[in-house]
């Protein structure tokens, strides 16, 4: 039956951590995947999340969610990402279900798109998270890019961005990513969204915000959403992505948010009925433990101010790092500029290193990260960043 088929290619970033784990090197360094680690170099589980555990322990039935998923999980999100006291959730505009985190949010959008919109594309920003593209390939809904990065500064390439903004048929979809840039780690300033929202308004385009790393930018999940909310204040209509993954620790639980702000309650109604239904045959209804521990937290003050302090500590040892591994390269004369390692944000850094040279840091030196450059810097820690240091200055001093 199955004679035709070819081994799939690697992954380009989980494949990244197969090939770490793999390596029997007592030296080895994983800064591959985005998932957080300690300065010991281990996965946490946040103290917020064990309280929420404690307190379903025993305490919960295992019966199905809703097809649309846990209806206080996504209150709380819609709080999170549209704002406290919200009017679009006071006046039932958003219509949301539980995701399987950012990925199913995506996923789940993406083939709502082509359901309704067959014959829209989608522009996605250049680079972007590998599976982005993926995602809207398997659902059928063409793909555009747009420029975003400047290589040269290692920065936004703001221009060129207005420029393709412009240049796109007016009432396009374009992805956004909220913050923390996934892989380059750089951000439009506030002054840059504002101007980003205005043309957008001006050209009718519609904003897909994934937003998978709330709190990792700032170190405070309210400051990360400025974002959405400037696009809101604009009266734009706007969908969402939302992951706990980061933020929240919860990997491998799979539990976030997609909502679409839509222009009223009937309409956001019959929009969420139709995400349900792109539910239904391809996994019935979403998982429930994440979404108890998210809902638990995010309602009891006390809980969720924890939360809050958890995320800054997690976002404050990154930038923690960012500094260090500046440092040290810059200790060790490396002849370039490393600036770039501390201007930019959340889990990434974009270091500019070449495939060639990410090869020779995974063949000579046991360092697992991806082809394009990418540094998870919450694999770094105090323990290995010497190490890493002088490994990144050998393979880019000649
Ligand atoms: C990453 O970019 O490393 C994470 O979002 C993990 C993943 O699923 O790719």
């Amino acid at each position: 039956w199955w004679s035709n088929v070819e081994p799939a290619p690697k992954d380009p970033i989980l494949g990244v951590t197969e090939a770490y784990l793999a390596d029997p090197s007592p030296h080895k360094v994983n800064v591959g995947v985005g998932a957080y680690r300690d300065d010991n170099g281990k996965p946490v589980v946040l103290e917020c999340v064990r309280e929420a555990e404690r307190r379903i322990a025993g305490n919960l039935n295992m019966e199905y969610l809703p097809m649309g998923g846990s209806i206080k999980m996504i209150e709380e999100s819609l709080k999170l990402a549209y704002g406290e006291d919200s009017e679009f959730i006071k006046d039932k505009r958003i219509a949301a279900v539980q995701s399987l985190s950012g990925t199913g949010a995506c996923r789940l959008f993406a083939d709502f798109q082509k359901r309704f919109l067959p014959d829209s594309q989608i522009y996605i920003p250049l680079p972007t998270w590998a599976n982005h593209h993926n995602i809207w390939r398997d659902a059928r809904v063409p793909q555009q890019t747009f420029r975003y990065y400047h290589p040269e500064s290692r920065g936004l390439d703001f221009a060129s961005l207005m420029e393709d903004f412009k240049n796109a048929p007016n009432g396009s979809f374009f992805l956004l990513h909220a913050c923390a840039h996934n892989p380059t780690g750089v951000d439009p300033s506030e002054e840059q969204w504002r101007e980003i929202s205005h043309l957008f308004k001006v050209k009718n385009h519609f904003p897909f915000f994934d937003m998978a790393y709330q709190g990792f930018a700032s170190g405070d999940p309210e400051r990360d959403a400025k974002a959405i909310r400037i696009f809101l204040e604009d009266g734009h209509l706007i969908g969402c992505a939302q992951s706990y993954a980061k933020n929240m620790g919860l990997y491998g639980q799979r539990v976030g948010c997609l909502s679409l702000l839509c222009e009223d309650e009937m309409q956001a109604v019959a929009v969420k009925s139709q995400l349900q239904q792109i539910a239904r045959p391809m996994y019935s209804n979403p998982p429930l433990h994440g979404a108890h521990i998210v809902s638990i937290i995010l309602s009891d003050p006390d809980l969720k101010s924890l939360w809050l302090k958890e995320v800054k500590v997690m976002a404050d040892r990154i930038i923690g790092m960012r500094k260090a591994l500046r440092e040290n390269l810059e200790k060790l004369g490396s002849p370039l500029s490393w600036e770039h390692i501390t201007n930019q944000i959340g889990m990434f850094c974009y270091s500019g290193m070449t495939p060639d040279q990410v090869d020779r840091l995974t063949n000579e030196f046991h360092i697992y990260m991806t082809r394009n450059g990418r540094i998870s810097m919450a694999g770094v820690t105090t323990g290995n960043v010497a190490y890493l240091a002088n490994a990144i200055h050998e393979v880019t001093k000649s």
